[in-house]
């Protein structure tokens, strides 16, 4: 059986090409000690205080790489709204979304709610002096930070993404659902379904799809896995498109199959050796289902809204 992932050493670098300005934004965010003492001081909040999962630089990182490498399987089949509006190229575009990503969850720092708003507090003293150096025109260095300032605010589970860059941001946060990222708060003691069904996921694998331009397979080594896909990664996917209803009845949904025991603490544990062909199947079957939801009209183009898909 494959390890799994190790987020310490995803490598964000390891997908930036030489010689572009997304290369140099991350250079100066990730070599930023403002930056990375706010990371920092964001998981002290998330997992020292709350109990939550890793929300610092790690979280990051392995946002940021989903999302980059979402970005590129996508940017096959559709244009970027920077593209589409002309205001810039993929470069552009690929920036965007590296720094929404890498700085959605500094807001943390202040608490976790509201923490999307937050973040956007912080960034923008930090992100104004570099973008004014990396674009020489002003309007065009606005109209970038108006990008990334959507895609953070927009990154939080309930908030429609209402461009391509914002719904990638998203997606590659909601893949960051593997075990490593809860096992602290785990090992600390935190036992409920979040923590129990996250360290059921071995790895998210972000890869291009047969049918569907994106296929996202989720790993896990037990059935329990399954309420953390729903709970966490189907909720970011629903609003990475402009879905609508059926949202809060399919999350209500998994909590009333575990509050009726079956999903119980127990029972995920109990399923720890096995990985049968049959769940296999059925994971296989749930990706998808949730693969069609990034089924795109390629027309469409300059946006993730989609109005005509429906759950089942
Ligand atoms: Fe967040
Ligand atoms: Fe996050």
């Amino acid at each position: 059986m494959k390890e799994f992932l190790n987020r310490d050493e995803v490598k964000v670098r390891d997908l930036l090409r030489p010689n572009t300005k997304t290369l140099q934004m991350f250079q100066f965010l990730s070599g930023s000690p403002r930056v990375q003492s706010y990371l920092k001081a964001a998981n002290r909040m998330a997992v020292s205080r709350l109990g939550y999962t890793d929300h610092g630089h790690v979280h990051a990182e392995v946002a940021t790489w989903n999302a980059l490498r979402i970005f590129d399987i996508l940017d096959e089949t559709f244009q970027p709204n920077i593209v589409a509006e002309g205001i810039g190229d993929t470069d552009d575009a690929r920036l965007v979304v590296l720094a929404s990503t890498y700085l959605h969850d500094m807001g943390m720092v202040v608490h976790r709610n509201e923490h999307p708003q937050a973040s956007l507090a912080l960034a923008i003293p930090i992100l104004e002096p570099k973008l004014a150096e990396i674009y020489d025109d002003p309007a065009k260095a606005t109209d970038i930070m108006s990008f990334i300032l959507h895609g953070i605010y927009a990154h939080d589970d309930d908030t429609q993404c209402l461009t391509f860059e914002a719904g990638i941001t998203k997606l590659g946060d909601g893949c960051d659902l593997t075990k490593g990222r809860t096992i602290i708060p785990f090992q600390k003691g935190k036992v409920d379904i979040h923590s129990v069904s996250a360290m059921a996921i071995r790895d998210v694998i972000v890869d291009k799809g047969q049918e569907k331009p994106l296929r996202i397979t989720v790993a896990m080594d037990n059935p329990a896995g399954v309420f953390q896909v729903q709970a966490v990664l189907e909720k970011k996917i629903s609003t990475s498109l402009k879905m609508k209803e059926a949202e809060e009845a399919r999350y209500a949904a998994a909590e009333k199959r575990f509050a009726e025991g079956l999903i119980s603490t127990h029972d995920m544990i109990e399923y720890q050796e096995d990985l049968s062909e049959a769940q296999e199947n059925y994971i296989q079957s749930l990706i998808d289902y949730q693969d069609s939801l990034i089924t795109l009209d390629k027309k469409v183009g300059v946006t993730l809204v989609k109005n005509d898909v429906k759950f089942e």
